[in-house]
């Protein structure tokens, strides 16, 4: 299905959501930037003062590679590293020859569709894009300090089994956020998803993209999908602590940011 609206996805994300999804993205990728920082004050491992920190990075269902874009906009600030063996060493700058904490390592874009990933090379993001199930990950244990999730979750056939892998591959201490629109529970939400976006999205979606079930779907799968608060218990039932849960707009979606304790195997 998603091979079939690749060239259509962002834009019809954008549009659909009034760009919001662009700030919601940015702000789960300033939160982290924050979180990893008042880490870094700390003993994480790779942390040595006066160096900046090396981050791997899992955008996992990453689509088109805009979450991972995102991320690295905002971690590293117009990083000046010119090849993945320069990052991390005292002298890396930004363009504007200050030093700065982050370094992004060449991300991991992983999803299922060829044709979502085939949408990621234009853009021209310091990246991999690998073909991958979300429930199965060809990658050995602790092999990310972040794993993003944006509006993947509800879209695998068992979101426990993404917690499970993502918890797997997460270093000890790192932060899986999941970005997602959850099952509505308020009165405003349940009117949104259940009245007013099954009239609207599906005509939009024909309209730009001529896959009517596709976008048929995508409201469907919002009411089908578990609550926030759900979605919190059987990450935290995975291993995981829930370090925050920010609403985006009335509960029109949610960030939800967990993390591997420190010291878990
Ligand atoms: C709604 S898109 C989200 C794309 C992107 N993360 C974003 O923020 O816009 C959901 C993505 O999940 C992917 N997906 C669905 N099931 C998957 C699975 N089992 N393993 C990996 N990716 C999967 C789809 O191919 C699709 O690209």
């Amino acid at each position: 299905m998603f091979d079939g609206i690749a060239s259509r996805y962002d834009f019809l994300n954008h549009f659909l959501s009034c760009y919001q999804d662009v700030l919601w993205r940015r702000y789960c990728c300033k939160s982290l930037k924050k979180m990893v920082a008042a880490d870094n004050a700390g003993s994480v491992s790779q942390n040595v003062p006066g160096y900046a920190r090396n981050v791997r990075l899992l955008d996992l269902c990453g689509g088109t590679g805009d979450f991972a874009n995102t991320f690295r906009k905002i971690f590293e600030s117009r990083c000046a590293c010119k090849s993945s063996s320069q990052k991390g060493v005292a002298q890396c700058t930004t363009e504007k020859g200050n030093a700065h904490d982050f370094c992004v390592e060449p991300a991991v874009i992983g999803d299922f569709s060829y044709g979502m990933l085939a949408e990621v090379k234009p853009k021209k993001i310091d990246a991999f894009a690998v073909q991958l199930d979300a429930m199965k990950m060809p990658f050995a244990e602790r092999q990310f300090d972040v794993v993003l999730n944006g509006f993947g979750m509800r879209n695998v056939p068992d979101a426990r089994g993404a917690l499970i892998e993502s918890y797997r591959v997460l270093d000890a201490g790192g932060y899986l956020c999941v970005l997602e629109f959850f099952s509505p529970r308020n009165l405003f939400n349940k009117f949104f998803y259940k009245v007013l976006a099954p009239l609207f999205i599906p005509v939009m979606g024909a309209f730009f993209s001529g896959k009517r079930d596709a976008y048929e779907y995508l409201v469907n799968s919002i009411i089908r999908f578990l609550p926030v608060d759900e979605f919190c218990k059987m990450a935290e039932e995975c291993g995981f602590e829930v370090k925050k849960v920010k609403m985006f707009d009335g509960g029109i979606s949610f960030g939800v940011f967990l993390r591997k304790p420190v010291g878990a195997p």
